[in-house]
């Protein structure tokens, strides 16, 4: 198995779990988890898609799954979801 496509574990902001692997788009990973995260420009440059990842902001629409130090990843929306 190459280390391209490290199987990566993260865990949602709803507590749900799924299976990613290393350099997944973040935008396709969530998809997958059925977590919607917000979009505009898609070009990196609006900041709607802002996500936490163990602690560090990305923006979704130009970042990919990194390899986890340890654990799952732990993902927070920037934004509130549910308004
Ligand atoms: S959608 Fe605009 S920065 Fe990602």
């Amino acid at each position: 198995m190459s280390s391209e496509h490290k199987r990566v574990e993260i865990l949602w902001p709803d507590g749900q779990r799924s299976v990613s692997h290393k350099g997944e788009d973040w935008l396709v990973a969530a998809r997958q988890a059925g977590v919607h995260v917000p979009t505009g420009c898609m070009g990196g440059s609006c900041g709607a898609c802002e996500i936490d990842v163990d602690g560090t902001t990305v923006r979704a629409c130009i970042s990919t799954v990194p390899a986890p130090a340890s654990g799952p990843l732990k993902v927070e929306l920037a934004t509130d979801p549910y308004w």
